[in-house]
């Protein structure tokens, strides 16, 4: 059996293997350090940094649901300044990709995150997450509207040199249009996909189960329509392509892989057990080269559905 080359390129950034771990569901790195050794990850992803310190949505913030879960944790974090001081340095000695995941109210909260990890030391991407309500536009999510992530795209272009990935909602009518919309300003990659918007109800209280109401739904659930929305995308830009949802095994990130990822992101995997981005990783190699495929890279795209259709039946 050949042991495959698992290395793999995001634009200008190279990852040792395909698997980073997602926003949200991996701290900042170091909470995970009694479960495995971060420098087998291809990268890590930060929770979402701000300009100032936030704690967050009251309790209940989780909730499980079939095949998944539902969160509205509200964006809680550090802050920016923290990060690059306190856990930035601590990243350091691990041979893996930081990836700093960014989210504001404004455009001026993104860009000044932006312009302080620009000047910070050991950053290797940035990503933004759009999905934060745009408290200028009235509340509208960036996100959701391709003019508005046309124009935070472009102010964080200018704001940075560092390859910029841009995190892609699920939750709007057709994803190739914000997808292009952040190629044509300048985004190095797409990372998609974030989480479905969702809620769950205590029928005895007669409440929603999640203090916020709404929340995220993530998780194997959420796993086809990512695909799908991973295959779209691909079919409408150019640039790399980083895919997750429901992300448990290397067969789920091949599936990813072949729509058109050039790398992936395990999110919610990490709540079930805390080494899932390894056995992630393991899983992978073992279909390689079980294939005799020499490299992970090749299979990017490979998709055998030409004359799929475009349109879900
Ligand atoms: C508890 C939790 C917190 C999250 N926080 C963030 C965040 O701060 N920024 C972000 O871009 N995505 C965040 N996400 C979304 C994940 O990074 C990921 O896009 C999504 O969960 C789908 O992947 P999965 O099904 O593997 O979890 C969060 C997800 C969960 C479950």
């Amino acid at each position: 059996m050949v042991s495959p080359d698992l290395s793999v390129a995001v634009g200008s950034v190279r990852l040792k293997n395909p698997v980073m771990t997602a926003s949200g569901t991996f701290g900042y790195g170091l909470e995970f350090l009694p479960f495995l050794d971060l420098s087998e990850l291809g990268g890590l992803v930060t929770k979402g940094l701000s300009p100032k310190p936030r704690r967050g949505n009251p309790p209940e913030r989780i909730v499980e649901t079939p095949a998944g879960m539902l969160n509205a944790i509200g964006l809680q974090n550090v802050g920016v300044d923290a990060f690059i001081a306190e856990k930035l340095p601590r990243l350091a000695p691990y041979d893996t990709a930081v990836v700093a995941n960014v989210f504001g109210e404004t455009e001026a909260e993104y860009v000044e995150v932006l312009e302080k990890l620009d000047a910070a030391q050991g950053v290797a991407a940035v990503e933004l997450n759009v999905s934060c309500p745009n408290v200028e536009a009235g509340g509208m999510i960036f996100g959701n509207d391709p003019k508005a992530l046309a124009r935070v795209t472009r102010a964080c272009r200018r704001a940075t040199r560092l390859p910029l990935w841009v995190k892609l909602s699920p939750n709007v009518t057709d994803i190739r249009e914000t997808a292009r919309a952040a190629e044509a300003e300048g985004a190095d990659a797409i990372s998609l996909v974030n989480t479905f918007v969702g809620m769950a109800v205590n029928v005895d209280k007669k409440r929603p189960v999640l203090a916020n109401g709404s929340g995220g739904l993530s998780g194997p659930a959420i796993r086809p329509l990512a695909v799908w929305l991973t295959w779209q995308v691909r079919r409408a830009v150019k640039i790399p392509i980083v895919g997750m949802g429901g992300i448990m095994t290397g067969r789920d990130a091949v599936e990813f892989l072949l729509a058109g990822a050039s790398a992936v992101q395990v999110g919610t995997a990490n709540f079930v057990t805390p080494r899932a981005a390894i056995d992630v990783i393991d899983g992978l190699k073992t279909w390689l080269s079980e294939r005799g495929i020499p490299s992970a890279a090749e299979i990017t795209g490979t998709l055998r559905a030409a004359e799929a259709a475009s349109v879900p039946v």
